[in-house]
């Protein structure tokens, strides 16, 4: 029905695309059946998210729900990554072409529902533009296939001590090499098509092959681990939740698995399992931290709700990077192997893994309560905090400060977003008691968790739940455009 009203528009729409699409590297794969088209001179239009921050990112109207990735890493340590990925795709409104973010490797070939179709992939774009046989409807699924090989893409980040995306830790002196994700914001696309945005999260399946000797971790729970015809191991991860896709957990090297008591602090009391992989030849003493996980994630639970995974724990990385609170297995660095770090990074599972942000700009909103978490952790201890509250206060005092919603890429992760974006949780709460405080953060979670969040949205969560006050607590702290005074009760 919904076809038969706009047939006139998308027969049109479709043809263009068709007209436009076929560029050198498309021609390959194109059976022949399909009519020779001439080569792709202007990029075909579509519509991205609209992010504030990235314009270009995502696509408006798609809803990538599931991705289900076949990787093999057969020289760990380098930049070399071959695979397919189906994306399980819907959308909400037509979209006559499929426009992925990809700055990645090589596209091999594209297929549409198991028959190739055309494709165009703009690797300095960073997009790949994939034309269906006919429109996509809003509630109409698809499956769409990547083949892909080569070097991964680059996205270089002034404002990060690195490049987001895959990342190559060469062989050195006697150490194997090894790769690993880091992604957030907009760094998945370096290795995978994906709807780089996080308004769209998705589940995923993957299935990584490594040499023999090398192991495999991803987000999600492990399904399978077996020999591959090139001698290596497949090892196979399940991610059932949505998750963003920059929160994508893939780790590749020399590293042991360490498996703990499962903590009963799932939905319903469900048994969360306990993983962590540390590599081989790290520092005993890493490992310290991590006996606190199960504390935290009980700590955290509390607070927030159930935690929102089945699996939760850490995968250990060697260089010197920040860490990422990649979903049920956050990257921790060695450096970084503290007890402090590790509560932000778990808090994260609930806030920006969880609970998605509808933009870029909302960024606050991931660390103003991961950095929260740390308050709330540093009190289950039997410490008032009160030194906490008031060393965050003093650092917002002697930096720049800022509305919360960010302008500019350069503000997303700086100490507005995450001292500021505390300080405000803590003016909230101390318009209210401490149990009114736990439910709200606990609704806050089940409440918005299924559409990605916006600060318009806690402000008027927070004036239905706790009342006038509290909201005009929020609001001064998220708008003015000076340091408001110290938050007291
Ligand atoms: N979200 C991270 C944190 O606060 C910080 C971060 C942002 C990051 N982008 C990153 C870390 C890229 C590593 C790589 O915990
Ligand atoms: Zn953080």
């Amino acid at each position: 029905m919904a076809r038969a009203a706009v047939s006139p528009s998308w027969r049109l729409s479709s043809l263009l695309v068709l007209t436009l699409l076929t560029g050198a590297q498309g021609q390959a794969v194109i059976p022949t059946v399909l009519p020779t088209l001439p080569p792709l001179s202007a990029p075909v239009a579509a519509e991205p998210v609209g992010d504030s921050i990235f314009p270009a990112l995502g696509q408006a109207g798609l809803d990538v729900l599931n991705y289900d990735l076949d990787l093999f890493v057969d020289r760990p340590g380098t930049s070399e990554l071959r695979g397919t990925v189906v994306l399980t795709v819907t959308a909400t409104k037509l979209l006559p072409v499929l426009s992925l973010d990809f700055l990645g490797p090589q596209v091999l070939e594209v297929r549409w529902n198991g028959l190739a179709a055309p494709y165009r992939h703009d690797q300095t774009l960073g997009k790949l533009t994939v034309a269906p046989p006919q429109p996509l409807l809003p509630d109409m699924r698809a499956r769409v296939t990547v083949r892909f090989a080569g070097q991964v893409g680059v996205r270089p980040d002034p404002d990060l001590p690195l490049n987001v995306g895959w990342q190559a830790v060469p062989a050195l002196g006697g150490r194997v090499g090894a790769n690993f994700t880091l992604s957030e914001p907009d760094g998945t696309r370096t290795f995978l098509p994906v709807n780089d945005h996080p308004s769209d999260p998705a589940t995923f399946t993957a299935r990584i092959t490594v040499p023999a000797g090398y192991t495999a971790a991803a987000s999600g729970v492990q399904r399978s681990d077996v020999a591959a015809p090139n001698g290596g191991r497949t090892f196979t991860f399940e991610q059932a939740q949505p998750i963003p896709t920059y929160a994508l957990a893939i780790h590749v090297g020399r590293f042991g698995r360490v498996d703990s008591a499962a903590v009963p602090v799932g939905e319903g009391g469900a048994d969360v399992i306990r993983r962590d992989y540390f590599p081989v030849g790290v520092p005993a003493g890493t490992r310290d931290a991590y006996v606190s996980t199960g504390e935290i994630l009980r700590v955290l639970a509390d607070w927030f709700g159930p935690y929102p995974f089945s699996t939760y724990g850490s995968a250990i990385v060697t260089p010197r990077v920040p860490a990422l609170e990649t979903a049920t297995l956050s990257t921790m660095p060695v450096t970084s192997s503290n007890v402090r770090v590790l509560v932000h990074e778990t808090a994260h599972q609930w806030f920006g893994d969880r609970m998605t942000l509808a933009d870029w700009s909302e960024v606050w909103l991931n660390e103003g309560f991961a950095t929260y978490a740390e308050l709330l952790w540093a009190q289950a201890q039997g410490e008032t905090g009160d030194d906490m509250v008031r060393g965050w206060y003093a650092r917002a005092g002697r930096n720049q400060t800022r509305p919360l919603v960010a302008t500019t890429e350069s503000e997303l992760f700086d100490t507005t977003a995450y001292i500021r974006g505390a300080l405000a949780l803590h003016a909230v709460r101390m318009t209210v008691d401490d149990a009114a405080f736990k439910a709200y953060l606990r609704g806050w979670v089940s409440e918005f968790s299924s559409q990605p969040v916006t600060t318009a949205d806690l402000l008027t969560y927070t004036r239905t739940r706790l009342g006038a006050k509290a909201e005009a607590a929020l609001r001064l702290w998220a708008e003015s455009p000076e340091l408001p005074p110290m938050p007291q009760r």
